[in-house]
């Protein structure tokens, strides 16, 4: 059986209590959507997020979460306070926390697993630079991060992979269909022995996802959904990509 299709957003350090507006007209709009929906915002709108969607089967996710359950680490959030804030999912190892904090591949692992043990399921992120890809790198690169961000114990159930070329974040540029679906035929094949049934696990896109682009992305082989930022802070955008799903 295919993988449920899963239209995430993240909101990234974007939005506010009043952004939560957006959520009714995403829930008028799509009262009972085709696909899963996920909603990532900052950590301080997980709790409100979620009572302000009510019964609507949108999920609400963390961007992040600390390896450790508790304890001295001033900032940071546990998987269990996610949860516990009304979290199901959360994304691990954003380039742009690769980029910003210098998270490793095993630092995403071991959040990975602390989400995990916190009944959280995990979207890791991989994705080359522009200049890894020019070199020809491109597959070598998410070998790696693959092999070094995916914890013991990663299932089709409890974690999502996300490919995120770095060049394709914000920047309104997006690889072409060929290149998206070579990386996500090679990550299918790649996360087998990892995740015991990779047929069932989701492999997202992610990087300057719009309305305009979604269908014939949706369309490629090995794509079981987007992971979308900007698009996913206003309701008619981030609906339009999941009435395309
Ligand atoms: O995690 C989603 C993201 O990095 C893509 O951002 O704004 O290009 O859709 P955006």
């Amino acid at each position: 059986m295919a993988p449920r299709k899963l239209a995430a957003g993240n909101w990234k350090m974007n939005g506010d209590l009043a952004a939560l507006a957006e959520l009714d007209l995403l829930r008028e709009a799509h009262p009972e959507p085709g696909c899963e929906v996920l909603i990532c915002p900052p950590a301080l709108l997980i709790h409100p997020m979620k009572a302000r969607l009510g019964a609507h089967a949108t999920a609400v996710g963390g961007q992040d979460c600390h390896a450790n359950a508790s304890g001295a680490h001033t900032g940071d959030i546990s998987a269990s306070q996610l949860k516990d804030a009304g979290a199901t999912y959360v994304i691990l190892g954003h380039s742009e926390r690769r980029a910003d904090h210098g998270e490793t591949d095993a630092d995403v692992a071991a959040k990975a697993a602390a989400a995990h043990g916190a009944e959280l399921t995990a979207i890791i992120c991989v994705g080359e630079t522009e200049a890894q890809r020019d070199a020809g790198e491109t597959l070598a690169v998410i070998g790696a991060q693959l092999a070094g961000s995916l914890p013991e114990g990663a299932s089709a159930a409890n974690t999502v992979i996300a490919y995120e070329p770095v060049w394709a974040i914000g920047t309104g540029r997006t690889p072409t269909e060929a290149q998206i679906a070579e990386v996500h035929a090679f990550m299918r094949e790649r996360i087998q022995d990892r995740v015991g049934d990779a047929d069932e696990a989701r492999l997202l896109y992610g990087g300057s996802v719009k309305p305009a682009n979604a269908a014939e992305i949706f369309a490629l082989p090995h794509v079981d959904g987007a992971l979308v930022g900007g698009a996913s802070l206003k309701a008619a955008d981030f609906g339009a990509i999941i009435s395309a799903l």
